[in-house]
């Protein structure tokens, strides 16, 4: 949090209770998980461990950061109203998805280049999703080999496809993640151009060469050196063999993906997309009603009104700006929603809007960073913890109570 300087030059405190600066506060970067005690504690210790090209890749949002922004200041927007005095002996914060129960109303999000953070990221993050039963949704853009993560026991393993290169690429993407069983295709809609992180590109002289300043405070970070770089290079094991041959390097894939992207990409193509892929079919990246709409009438099961965790294009609305309209309006369609949650309230705001689930991006990829796969299990633990917590003292029993009766702006 910032801690401003007021005309006098004393401290202004960002908190209410401390008084210039006292007691002094500070985040947990030990290394001992189970003292983190909140997804900011996770995120401090990802800090310390990640290299700064990294925890940049990590953090960053597009030119401004004002959409990045907006998706905190829209869950603070709302309050919430606890009902007083209700039974709240047992809660349960389970939800129905797609005709089956998950545990916990919050999966993890699609991200690429995972392997930045931990050697074998997307099979550590699917694992912990497995052990909690919650959905694991796996980026066209990341590491593992998509086969590899769907044979991960008791996984509900969603495939997020980016829509790339010629049709017969993502034909055959969609090919793929049926034989392997997926039970959804989340289809990105909103990285059709890649937004331009702009302090992460200053870590670069060129793109994929880092400053010789970034090599060499990366140098200093023997620990993510050793959990993350040993093994070898990684690469996109799921796109690189749609990449020619002589671009298949590990940044020069991802620019010639990225320099690849169908920018003719419509509602058309998309409702071809629908046809091809025989079970659950979403849209992320959706913030505007009318393309809730257009969603609806193609026949997609369930939309992800999300900006890409801020990453994209700037200065627009979060997703949870569109979802009260879009639960009023489509009754039928699973809504999830993405964005700045990082606390079981937000989880619950969300849900007290409508959204069936949320998504969440940077909250296990800080456990996951600080901590490998023992991180993303802390991480999901506290969202559980907090979820359940935050149920009991909101007065409600279960998620199905939730509405905008609990909330206020
Ligand atoms: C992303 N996101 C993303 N989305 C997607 O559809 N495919 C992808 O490959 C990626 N890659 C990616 C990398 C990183 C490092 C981040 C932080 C995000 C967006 C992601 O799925 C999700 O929408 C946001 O992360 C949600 O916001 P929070 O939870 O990170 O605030």
């Amino acid at each position: 949090m910032l801690v401003e300087t007021g005309a006098t030059g004393a401290r202004l405190d960002p908190t209410p209770a401390t008084s210039n600066g006292t007691p002094t506060r500070r985040l947990y970067t030990g290394s001992k998980l189970e003292r983190a005690r909140t997804i900011a504690d996770l995120r401090a210790m990802a800090h310390c461990r990640l290299p700064a090209f990294a925890a940049e890749y990590l953090e960053g949002g597009a030119e401004d950061e004002a959409t990045l922004a907006r998706n905190f200041a829209a869950l603070a927007s709302y309050r919430l109203l606890p009902r007083a005095l209700v039974d709240v002996s047992h809660r349960d914060q389970s939800v129905s998805l797609f005709g089956r129960s998950a545990p916990l109303p919050f999966a993890i999000a699609p991200t690429g280049l995972n392997a930045l953070f931990w050697r074998k990221a997307d099979v550590l993050l699917a694992r912990a999703a497995a052990q909690a039963r919650i959905p694991f949704v796996q980026s066209t853009m990341s590491n593992d080999p998509m086969e590899e993560v769907a044979a991960i026991p008791g996984l509900r393993h969603w495939w997020q496809l980016y829509v790339f290169g010629e049709r017969a690429i993502r034909e055959a993407l969609i090919r793929r993640a049926d034989e392997a069983g997926c039970e959804a295709l989340v289809v990105t809609i909103d990285a059709q151009f890649y937004g331009d992180r702009e302090w992460e590109q200053r870590r670069f002289t060129h793109p994929g060469k880092l400053t010789i300043g970034s090599i060499l405070e990366s140098a200093l970070h023997l620990h993510w050196i050793a959990t993350t770089l040993t093994g070898g290079m990684p690469s996109f094991a799921n796109a690189v063999d749609y990449v020619p041959k002589e671009r298949r390097g590990f940044y020069e894939s991802a620019f010639w993906i990225r320099a690849n992207m169908d920018q003719s990409l419509d509602w058309e193509e998309m409702a071809r997309l629908r046809r091809l892929w025989p079970r659950k079919f979403l849209i992320k990246g959706l913030l505007n009603i009318n393309d809730v709409e257009r969603a609806a009438r193609i026949e997609a099961d369930g939309v992800i009104l999300s900006n890409h965790g801020g990453r994209q294009l700037d200065w627009t609305l979060s997703g949870l700006d569109t979802l009260p309209e879009a639960r009023r309006r489509f009754g039928g369609l699973t809504l999830i929603v993405d964005g700045g949650v990082r606390r079981g309230t937000d989880v619950l705001k969300a849900l007290a809007l409508g959204a069936d689930a949320v998504l969440v991006g940077r909250a296990t990829l800080y456990g996951l960073s600080a901590a490998g796969e023992k991180g993303v299990e802390r991480a999901i633990d506290i969202l559980r913890e907090e979820i359940d917590r935050d149920l009991g003292l909101l007065g409600a029993q279960s998620i199905k109570e939730l509405g905008p009766d609990f909330l206020a702006r």
